[in-house]
């Protein structure tokens, strides 16, 4: 079925932004307006305005804004019909939505690939050739119904099948090469993966954007080969399992944070799915506002090596500057959470993860490390390496209680410690969020106040069609023109419902909502409207006269010359008389 736009219009209606907004992140009202920390980039001050009158967002420091619909698409990663979904179950309004249409709308020939691949490789895992793979996987516990669940495959030995079907639907061979499953030597194309159990990787939304394919007999080559980044995977921005374990991080407001794919099956195993993965990378500032966003609370839980001590340090800071406090687990005897949990089981691992860390306390122990207390040279590096971490968080109780403890620890007094701490934190900076503003000119202004205003009011509309205002920029006049066309098919306007329509038009928005920030007084007069639109006619005349003149110059027939001249003079006298 296909959604009507009244009936969008109606689920829109049917919520209030402000709710919804404030559900996922505290606001508070100042005015008319609601206040709140922007989650759409770093930061810890509220730049996010929210109205409840014009059911609209905006943050003042990154320039996101938009609609209900917007909220949740960047939020919670949603396509718009998802977005119209989820918020139509909220309010109780049942929709039959096909999710196919969808599909077939990416229009990145990638997505069918790795279908395809993703069926042939699943297939093998069941027949003959794929019996080896299995006995591996049941090795590691890994029974059919996390073969199911996690859609987990293999390559063959036979590198023509997958390239040969792949083929045979007519998939151009460079795009082949570039999905990263096939290659091409002197003997001609053939499949890039050989006999390795193969996870497909989703990205946020849950389609198949590529896979990872891991040896299972011999330990010659790399443990794990990935596919290629192309224009829909690129590593720095999913995570693993996250289409999976949004629902359930949100429900228990906790996201545990793994190292490996194979940590998370393994959690899943014993029944844990709030669950995720870096996959063995640095964690990206994308990836760490996706984590934000997910839950409240945040558990790192790395591998118990050396590396996965390092990689807890560097996703902290990370999160950290995103104003996120993550809890740490540690396991012993440097396992991952993979072996932790085959060795000590179910219970015990939920115990590790009911009793996390506090990150300071893991700072603590992590700085600590091969420093011998019994030398000052040591002793001296560490203090100031806490005293460094302590200055990166605002939380004046877990600064006075980590002070005690470095003072016990190292026996140097507690005022003097603190002392230390005023001489290394800078003066707090007061942050000015408006950016410099380009020099604008009444012409500008004028373009940007009357559509501010079209919004506001169908006489503005009407005023701008009767006196046939033409808007010097591109942009500007598209937007002015799509006003128009808005309110001639829907004979009435309201701000968060022309935002819908033109949800597919980024350029569009983005200048929509930079209108929607001047935040004026709604109230106008009908002189305040004209004096806009004479500035712009002014403006067409002045140009009009200016690309004339240019012309006289250059034309050399006098006839011509004379016609151009005559043109200027009908043009002046038109002026005179408006
Ligand atoms: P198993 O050895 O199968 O238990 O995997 P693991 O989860 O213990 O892997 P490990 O801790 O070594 O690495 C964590 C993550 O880093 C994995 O999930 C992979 O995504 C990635 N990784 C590990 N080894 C390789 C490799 O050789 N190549 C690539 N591209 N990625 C790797
Ligand atoms: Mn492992």
């Amino acid at each position: 079925m296909e959604l009507t736009s009244q009936q969008i219009n109606q689920i829109r209606e049917s919520v209030d932004i402000v709710d919804i907004i404030g559900s996922y992140l505290p606001l508070v009202a100042k005015g008319t307006n609601f206040f709140g920390v922007c989650p759409f980039h770093d930061d810890h001050s509220p730049s996010m305005s929210v109205s409840r009158q014009k059911q609209i967002y905006r943050c003042f420091s990154c320039g996101a804004g938009g609609n209900v619909f917007s909220f949740v698409m960047g939020y919670e990663n949603m396509n718009f019909l998802d977005a119209v979904k989820f918020l139509a179950d909220k309010a109780g309004i049942p929709i039959q939505i096909d999710s196919k249409p969808l599909k077939q709308k990416k229009t990145s020939p990638y997505y069918e690939i790795y279908d395809l691949a993703l069926k042939f490789y699943r297939n093998n895992i069941n027949t003959a050739v794929g019996k080896d793979a299995k006995t591996y996987l049941d090795k590691r516990q890994i029974g059919p119904e996390i073969i199911k669940e996690f859609e987990i495959g293999l390559s063959l030995k036979n590198t023509e099948m997958l390239t040969k079907l792949l083929l045979k639907k007519n998939y151009e061979p460079n795009i082949l090469k570039k999905s990263g499953l096939v290659n091409e030597n002197e003997k001609g194309m053939h499949d890039s993966y050989y006999n390795r159990i193969m996870f497909p990787l989703w990205d946020l939304e849950g389609n198949v954007v590529g896979f990872s394919g891991r040896i299972y007999q011999g330990e010659d080559t790399a443990k794990y080969i990935n596919t290629k980044e192309t224009e829909i995977f690129k590593k720095g921005e999913l995570l693993y399992n996250y289409h999976r374990a949004k629902r359930e991080a949100r429900k228990t407001g906790t996201v545990v944070v793994m190292e490996g794919f194979m940590d998370v099956i393994r959690a899943y195993t014993i029944g844990i799915s709030n669950v995720i993965a870096t996959m063995g990378t640095a964690v990206t500032k994308q990836q760490a506002l996706c984590i934000k966003r997910m839950a409240k609370e945040i558990i790192l839980c790395f591998d118990g090596d050396e590396a996965g001590a390092k990689a807890t340090m560097a996703c902290s800071n990370e999160l950290l500057q995103m104003g996120i406090v993550p809890k740490i687990v540690r396991l012993e005897e440097n396992l991952d959470p993979d072996e932790y949990i085959l060795k000590y089981g179910k219970e015990q691992f939920e115990r590790k993860l009911e009793n996390p860390i506090s990150i300071m306390d893991f700072k603590l122990n992590y700085l600590k490390q091969k420093k011998d207390f019994t030398n000052n040279n040591d002793v001296a590096d560490y203090v100031k390496l806490v005293l460094k971490e302590l200055e990166k968080t605002n939380d004046v109780v877990l600064k006075e209680l980590t002070i005690h403890k470095l003072s016990e620890e190292t026996h140097l007094d507690e005022a003097f410690l603190k002392e230390q701490l005023h001489e290394q934190t800078p003066k707090e900076v007061v942050q000015v969020v408006s950016k410099p503003v380009a020099k604008k000119t009444k012409y500008d202004v004028a373009e940007k106040y009357l559509i501010y205003y079209m919004l506001e009011s169908p006489e503005v509309i009407q005023l701008y069609q009767n006196h046939n205002t033409y808007l010097p920029t591109k942009l500007y006049r598209e937007l002015a023109i799509e006003i128009v066309q808005y309110y001639k098919s829907n004979h009435s306007i309201h701000v968060a419902d022309f935002m819908t329509s033109i949800q597919d038009k980024p350029n569009m928005l983005t200048l929509l909502n930079e209108i929607l920030a001047i935040e004026r007084d709604d109230n106008y007069t009908v002189d305040e409207i004209m004096d806009y639109i004479n500035v712009l006619h002014e403006y067409g005349v002045k140009f009009q006269l200016k690309h004339l003149n240019e012309l006289i110059q250059m034309e050399i027939n006098p006839i011509k010359k004379a016609e151009i001249a005559q043109k200027i003079v009908e043009i002046r006298k038109a002026e005179m008389t408006r």
